[in-house]
């Protein structure tokens, strides 16, 4: 093998395996942020916390607003939301948890267990399907008067919990704090 061979040899060997790292890097990516959520060091917590002014947001809207890089919903929700999601016997649930870090990590995933007030007026909740990532749309969306993920086709219902797709687990809901009638405090 002459020189010049060899070189020509090791160059695409290094092409080859810069090629697979750049796919490793990718899969770690996407895959990342759901981890992220559920083990958030407590020097990022600390960090991250933010403050939230809820005073326009209308009853039967949502805002969304974007912490740690991904979007929360903050729901303020009618009469009929709350009265829909308190219908729904536990059985029906595919996730019977609450997902919410507020609360014990096998508290049920009752309505109460999800929302911020006992009237289930403010829902606040991650933004992120829990399949793989996307955006989940809302305002009422999907088979079951909540948001729909319209990725894979996930349905959540109006407590944000999962009802039909692959989706495995409810929308999460991070810690969450009223500060004062119109202020809720993130992280
Ligand atoms: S990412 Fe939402 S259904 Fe797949």
């Amino acid at each position: 093998m002459s020189h010049a061979e060899e070189h020509e040899g090791t160059r695409r060997d290094f092409l080859y395996y810069a090629t697979a790292s750049t796919g490793a890097v990718g899969i770690g990516a996407a895959v990342w942020p759901l981890v992220n959520q559920m083990n958030p060091s407590a020097d990022v917590q600390a960090l991250s916390s933010i403050r939230v002014d809820i005073s326009g947001v209308e009853t039967g809207t949502q805002l969304t607003v974007k912490w740690r890089g991904k979007p929360v919903f903050i729901r303020r929700r009618t009469q009929e939301d709350i009265d829909l999601a308190r219908s729904v016997p536990l059985a029906d649930l595919p996730d019977p948890l609450a997902r919410n870090q507020n609360l014990e990590p096998n508290a049920p995933a009752t309505d109460q267990d999800r929302t911020m007030d006992e009237a289930g007026e403010w829902l606040v909740m991650m933004g992120v399907c829990t399949h793989l990532g996307c955006v989940p749309l809302g305002n009422v969306a999907g088979d079951f008067g909540g948001w729909f993920c319209p990725c894979h086709g996930s349905h959540y219902d109006s407590a944000g919990r999962i009802r039909k797709g692959p989706a495995p687990e409810n929308l999460h809901i991070p810690q969450t704090e009223f500060v004062d009638d119109t202020t809720i405090k993130l992280g």
